[in-house]
């Protein structure tokens, strides 16, 4: 037996709770070619390269042992320009023009009120875990006010979204049980939201659920699949997301009391903060869904056509040949290109509003818990290797604010 690649050491979970010295180990063989034709691909420049470069596919449907055929629609983060084009524009169409207030901003007030609501949950005790009793429920409600998902179904909607989650993880125990309640659950998600659909479809309001259904535009308008299958996107891919960055950024100011008291008391370093969060820490890790549509030499390696690429987006961003000191925390980056919304046509559509909700969250926590304490350093990880993050975090404090 050989011995296993830096990569395959990556992936086991045994390394989840510190990756970053195989990390720097990877960026030694910027395009590393796995057992299995995969290659990795682990320096700043080289993975911005390949964001950029349009010999590289997301459609699964390229890759040269293409799966069956699905029947579903594809949402447009597995999809090529133009259709993805057409897809993420129509859908950004509701975020007002960039740089605007728009959407977003607007649901501020929101974000607050479901954050105070949240904290305020844990104020009479001593011990909360802040990734169940406080990142975990926020991205889904702030995506159900988004849509327009009725108050009095948000409590299904949770259900369904925290049983999609669970099934997608990398695993080998029960994978085809796991496939069979995925699809199930996602049937009756979809029912739900082309249900929805339709009512809005009649009596449209101000939400992007019904700004959907009914705009048309250059681009003309979506099929009510397209609705439908751009929903369940926007819910899935904000959803543990958030909850990752929420938590390992709450890990990494306890990590680092004088940080945490410096936030406390500038309140505003909390955008820098965030920032370098994504940078240090980064909710997604790897991105494991590129195709060579041609033969691609990079850094003098050639990936051939129909090969699967990993993007190695948590080495990129701690690549020395990028910035000075990678790995140390710093509030004070003066320019932070990191790669934790990714890059190029696919650069995260939501990243916005993960930016506002950490903001908000973590400032929040800052604020108010006295004498926050770690119970566990470090804490017990989730699995995945692609979206990283503790599965509890027990902090300790002397009550609430
Ligand atoms: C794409 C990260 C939150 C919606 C991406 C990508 C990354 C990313 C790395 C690129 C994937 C690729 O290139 O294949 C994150 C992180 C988040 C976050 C770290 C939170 C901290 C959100 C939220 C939403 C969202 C809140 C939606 C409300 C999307 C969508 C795409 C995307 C729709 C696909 C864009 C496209 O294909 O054009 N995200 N995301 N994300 N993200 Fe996020």
């Amino acid at each position: 037996m050989t011995s296993p690649s830096v990569f395959e050491q990556i992936l086991d979970p045994a390394r989840r709770a510190d990756p970053y010295p195989l990390f720097d180990e990877l960026r030694k063989t910027p395009v590393a070619r796995q057992e299995d034709g995969t290659y990795v691909v682990s320096t700043y420049r080289e993975i911005v390269a390949l964001l950029h470069d349009p010999r590289v596919s997301s459609d699964r449907r390229n890759l040269a042992t293409a799966p069956p055929q699905e029947e579903r629609t594809v949402s447009f983060i597995g999809l090529d320009p133009p259709e993805h084009d057409r897809l993420r524009r129509l859908t950004m169409h509701h975020f007002g023009p960039p740089h605007s207030p728009g959407l977003i901003d607007g649901l501020r007030p929101e974000m607050l009120a479901i954050t105070t609501g949240l904290i305020d949950g844990i104020a009479g005790k001593r011990q909360a875990d802040v990734v169940d009793e406080v990142a975990y429920p926020l991205p889904v409600a702030v995506i159900c006010r988004l849509l327009g998902v009725p108050q009095e179904d948000e409590p299904q909607f949770h259900a369904w979204a925290d049983q999609i989650i669970e099934t997608l993880g990398p695993g080998e125990e029960d994978r085809a049980e796991r496939e069979r309640l995925r699809q199930a659950t996602g049937l009756e998600l979809e029912r739900y939201l082309a249900g929805l659909a339709e009512v809005r479809r009649g009596q449209p309001g101000e939400d992007l659920l019904s700004g959907l259904i009914t705009y048309h535009g250059p681009d003309g308008a979506m099929t009510p699949q397209e609705v439908v299958a751009t929903s369940v996107l926007l819910l899935i891919a904000g959803h543990e997301t958030t909850i990752n960055l929420i938590a390992n950024g709450m890990l990494t100011f306890l990590r680092h009391p004088d940080l945490l008291e410096r936030v406390r008391t500038d309140p505003g370093l909390i955008i820098p903060a965030v920032e370098e969060l994504l940078r240090y820490e980064p909710p997604v890790q790897l991105v494991s869904s590129r195709i060579a549509l041609d033969d691609i030499t990079i850094a003098g390696t050639t990936i051939p056509a129909g090969s699967p690429i990993v993007l190695a987006l948590a080495a990129g961003s701690r690549d020395p040949a990028h910035l000075a000191d990678p790995g140390r925390f710093a509030l004070d980056r003066p320019r932070n290109e990191h790669l934790g919304f990714g890059g190029g046509v696919h650069y995260c559509f939501g990243a916005p509003l993960a930016r506002l909700e950490a903001q908000i969250v973590l400032s929040e926590l800052i604020r108010r818990l006295r004498n926050p304490r770690l119970v566990t350093d470090p804490p017990p990880y989730r699995p995945s290797a692609v979206l990283r993050g503790p599965r509890h975090l027990l902090v300790d404090y002397d009550g609430v604010a």
